[in-house]
């Protein structure tokens, strides 16, 4: 198997909290590896060591093969690694294009400000820009939402706008922690659609999600976190069935 991102003996610690220990995983090229767990289990973590947020206690994080573990987030994005944020990050007095231009400015690179300054090229680039931009609206079905206020798009629709920001810069794997989390049914169906569009264009999908109905729906693969260790990993209908992660679940739910 080709990993796209691989960790190995990845530690976190927080003062006495052990946020993750020894976690060794691999996410396959072109998967949609689901990432489940209770809450605390150390999910979001994960996410932010393999994007550069946190700088693990401990292990590495490589993506194809090379270490990544030390890079910071613009960095790490630049390479293709994108993602979204379990509380969501908008500009509310901005429109929605330019929510979605705040995700592919992280790609110009070298760095975006040394193009502006060199005059004549920055509007070519910003128009590319802005066309991606409409693609990846389009393709999240936000595109007659473009000149909006992001402020006033309802919450599920705010969640798309994050998708098409981590998708404007040709990413080769994004990242959603809970894309689904706190939206309403029809919305949950739009999202789910989204994200196997996602997927079938080629690009990995992690996605941290606590509805297991979704997650069996269109997970290729499954890895469960509790307490900061991998406690069970596979197909969806193997994990599922899993007495440990039976037990994770209802041990959490009783309380
Ligand atoms: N910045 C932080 N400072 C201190 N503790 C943290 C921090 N981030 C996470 N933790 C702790 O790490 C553990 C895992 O948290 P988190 O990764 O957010 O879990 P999940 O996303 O699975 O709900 C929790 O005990 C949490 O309190
Ligand atoms: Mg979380």
């Amino acid at each position: 198997m080709t990993a796209v991102l691989q960790t190995e003996q990845l530690s976190l610690r927080f003062g006495g909290v052990d946020a993750l220990s020894d976690v060794s995983l691999q996410i396959a090229e072109s998967s949609l590896h689901a990432i489940i767990g209770p809450n605390g289990a150390g999910k979001t973590s994960l996410f932010n060591c393999l994007t550069g947020y946190y700088r693990p206690t401990g292990g590495a994080v490589r993506f194809r093969g090379s270490d990544v573990t030390r890079l910071d987030p613009a960095k790490v994005a630049g390479l293709g690694i994108r993602r979204t944020f379990q509380n969501i990050r908008v500009f509310p007095k901005m429109s929605v294009i330019e929510n979605v231009l705040a995700g592919g400015h992280l790609r110009a690179t070298p760095n975006l400000l040394s193009i502006i300054a060199s005059g004549p090229r920055f509007r070519k680039v910003e128009r590319q820009l802005r066309e991606e931009a409409m693609e990846s609206l389009d393709f999240v079905g936000l595109a007659d939402q473009w000149s909006n206020l992001a402020g006033d798009l309802p919450y599920g629709m705010r969640k798309r706008m994050e998708l098409a920001r981590a998708l404007i810069a040709n990413p080769v794997v994004v990242l959603l922690d809970e894309p689904a989390a706190g939206v309403s049914s029809v919305e949950r169906e739009e999202l789910s659609r989204v994200i196997q569009r996602i997927h079938s264009r080629g690009i990995c999908v992690v996605m941290i999600e606590h509805d297991v109905d979704l997650v069996m729906e269109v997970a290729t693969d499954v890895t469960v976190l509790d307490n900061g260790r991998v406690i069970a990993e596979g197909a969806p209908h193997d994990v599922r069935s899993n007495p440990d992660v039976i037990r994770a679940y209802m041990g959490r739910e009783r309380k």
